[in-house]
């Protein structure tokens, strides 16, 4: 069983991108700036969002931290918006999700441009990507990628079983494992809340990508020897013994299914670490597509 070391990888990534920013400021270039949008206090948001800046710190990118208060109309934030859009200093953005529910998400991310987009939300980007132009990718889908791309993780022909269909991570991995173009070329099946016999279905699945967000869902008897495993699920689990009073874990059995597995990724460690580091690469896309 090899372990898929998303820590690892990221790290490797963000010095990638560390030595691409040195290039940029020994040509005396202005080094490419992400901003955060914070509504609210939600405690995973505001680990998320201060993770990110620290890594843009780390790696030389200037990055600015939006944070709204949690009544903040949705007025006053497609304002923020737009000023975001407006700015030549910001060459991409995030609205961190999710958002208080008297605003309307669709209406927020639709009015992010779709150039800054570097989370690929908005339906451009996302429509982009379906029709294997360029765009950006959702962080987390092109985090999965590039991990088994750097595992070499053989995934021609093989089938893939994707669990959860969120517009974020099941329905994107989907589309990107089932193209031609990012040498990907498996055989998928999207699977959700409704499907009937899914184990018959992970049972018959070469690579298992789950997404679903309930802790331990996967179990060994749900899969094959030899099977891949992608564990997309992040659960905060209340554990007052812990410092801080929770801790995190995936959607897979990780002690049954690792033992069936040829490559598996761990929680924490794994998918998360991939997803801040392929925002950072959004962001440096997204420089250089504006062609500063
Ligand atoms: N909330 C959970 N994941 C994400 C993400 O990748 N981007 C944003 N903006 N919000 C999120």
């Amino acid at each position: 069983m090899t372990l898929l070391d998303g820590k690892k990888i990221s790290n490797q990534i963000k010095d990638e991108i560390a030595a691409e920013v040195a290039e940029i400021k020994k040509r005396g270039e202005k080094v490419p700036h992400l901003a955060a949008v914070l509504v609210g206090n939600d405690g995973a948001s505001l680990t998320y969002v201060g993770s990110k800046v620290r890594s843009c710190e780390r790696i030389g990118f200037e990055s600015t931290l939006i944070h709204l208060p949690e009544d903040t109309t949705e007025e006053e934030l497609l304002a923020k918006v737009e000023d975001l859009n407006l700015d030549p200093g910001i060459d991409g953005y995030i609205v961190q999700l999710p958002l208080p529910r008297h605003i309307d998400e669709q209406k927020v991310l639709m009015a992010v441009h779709p150039d800054k987009d570097v989370d690929g939300f908005h339906p451009t980007n996302f429509g982009k990507m379906a029709l294997d132009m360029e765009s950006f990718i959702p962080a987390t889908p092109f985090g999965i990628m590039e991990l088994l791309k750097r595992y070499e993780v053989e995934t021609e022909g093989k089938h893939t079983v994707v669990i959860g269909r969120s517009h974020i991570v099941g329905r994107p991995i989907s589309i990107l494992m089932s193209q031609k173009g990012k040498a990907a070329n498996a055989t998928v099946t999207l699977t959700h809340s409704r499907t009937k016999n899914l184990q018959e279905l992970t049972l018959q699945a070469d690579i298992v990508v789950s997404a679903l967000g309930v802790p331990n869902f996967l179990k060994a008897d749900m899969v094959k020897e030899g099977v891949v495993v992608i564990d997309v699920g992040i659960t905060r689990v209340p554990d007052e013994s812990r410092e801080r009073g929770y801790y995190i874990t995936g959607d897979v059995h990780f002690e049954e299914v690792s033992k069936k597995a040829s490559f598996i990724t761990p929680v924490p460690g794994g998918v998360g670490p991939m997803t801040i580091a392929m925002l950072l690469k959004n962001t440096l896309l997204a420089r250089e597509r504006h062609g500063l």
